[in-house]
């Protein structure tokens, strides 16, 4: 039987020093526990999974195998960065796996939002089946499971309708992570050396752009989700509120509209910008953005971004709105 319980004389992770002692801890454990052996890791890039990598790399080297599947639904420039971290600077064992047709053709036509979701999740345990079959002699499965999730508390995690792989390949797990809070995995992640946009990211659903591809989702409307988010980003970060606002991003309906660029008629998509503050995500309030800001997003969204005529801010606070759209 697992202990599930955070120790209660353990000392909360405020300072590079207490998390400097946590690693210096997990590092021996980690040895102890995985011996010679290796382990996987799926790598999505996000916070919690990051971190894990960064600590196994150090605790077992190459003994880890990190998968980072690329659904197609990550953001502008996520799996570069990757790329980039893990395999280049932190000479990881990377298997980069490009499953974009795969997911693409996969969700075509589909425009219910669980249905979607559904597929995402099944088809990442798919992906991530045949990575794992692919390698020999793995023993261990890590993952970025943080005390809040063990706790259940909140939607984010009831949202994680991943599954798990089949029996065959139930691993033992390594999970180093799980009683610590979101904002300590932070302190962690900044002191094993992972770059602030990794530790600092803004949370991301699972099924990432693809429930902000408003309806079926295609090609052309994904990118135009991903190229105003990206737009949206550069804007916050150059006005100073990135790590500010909780989460920011765009989404994309399936529908257009009329407008004119160009002195042509254009029939084209809208852009909804959403910007929320939460503590827990059960609630949320929205983001009082300056006006200029958000005339100066809009005006590059609708010159940048292929097919895009209108850019709309969306004023609804949790309840009566969700923060995603789907
Ligand atoms: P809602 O839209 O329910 O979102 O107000 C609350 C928080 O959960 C995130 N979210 C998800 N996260 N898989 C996830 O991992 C999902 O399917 C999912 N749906 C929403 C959302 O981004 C917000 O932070």
């Amino acid at each position: 039987m697992q202990n599930n319980k955070r120790p209660e004389n353990m000392e909360r992770i405020t300072t590079p020093a207490l998390a400097q002692a946590f690693i210096d801890e997990q590092l021996t454990a980690l040895r102890d526990q995985i011996g010679g052996k290796k382990v996987l890791l799926a790598l999505s890039g996000g916070v919690d999974s990051s971190v894990v990598a960064a600590l196994l790399i150090r605790a077992v080297g190459k003994q880890l195998v990190c998968v980072h599947v690329n659904h197609g639904l990550l953001r502008k420039g996520e799996p570069e960065q990757v790329i980039r971290v893990f395999r280049d600077q932190m000479d990881a064992n990377l298997v980069y796996v490009d499953a974009v047709d795969r997911f693409l053709d996969k969700l075509a036509g589909v425009a219910e939002p669980e249905e979607k979701r559904k597929i995402i999740g099944a088809e990442f345990i798919r992906v991530f089946e045949e990575e794992a079959r692919k390698q020999e002699g793995i023993e261990f499965l890590a993952q970025g499971t943080i005390y809040p999730d063990i706790l259940e508390s909140g939607p984010v995690k009831a949202h994680h309708n991943v599954g798990g792989l089949p029996d065959d390949l139930k691993f033992k797990l390594v999970e180093p992570l799980k009683f610590l809070f979101k904002d300590e995995v932070r302190v962690v992640g900044k002191a094993l050396g992972l770059p602030d946009s990794m530790v600092f990211r803004q949370p991301f659903p699972g099924p990432g752009l693809g429930v902000r591809c408003l309806g079926a989702i295609t090609r052309d409307r994904l990118e135009a989700v991903r190229e105003s988010d990206a737009i949206l980003r550069e804007e916050f970060a150059a006005a100073g509120l990135e790590g500010k606002v909780w989460q920011y991003f765009t989404i994309v309906p399936d529908f257009k509209s009329v407008g004119v660029k160009n002195n042509l008629r254009s029939f084209e998509w809208p852009v909804i910008l959403r910007a929320v503050n939460t503590r827990d995500a059960m609630t949320a309030t929205v983001e009082d953005v300056p006006f200029a800001l958000l005339q100066k997003i809009t005006d590059r969204i609708t010159h940048e971004v292929p097919g895009v005529n209108r850019v709309l801010f969306d004023l609804t606070p949790k309840p009566t709105g969700t923060i995603e759209w789907e």
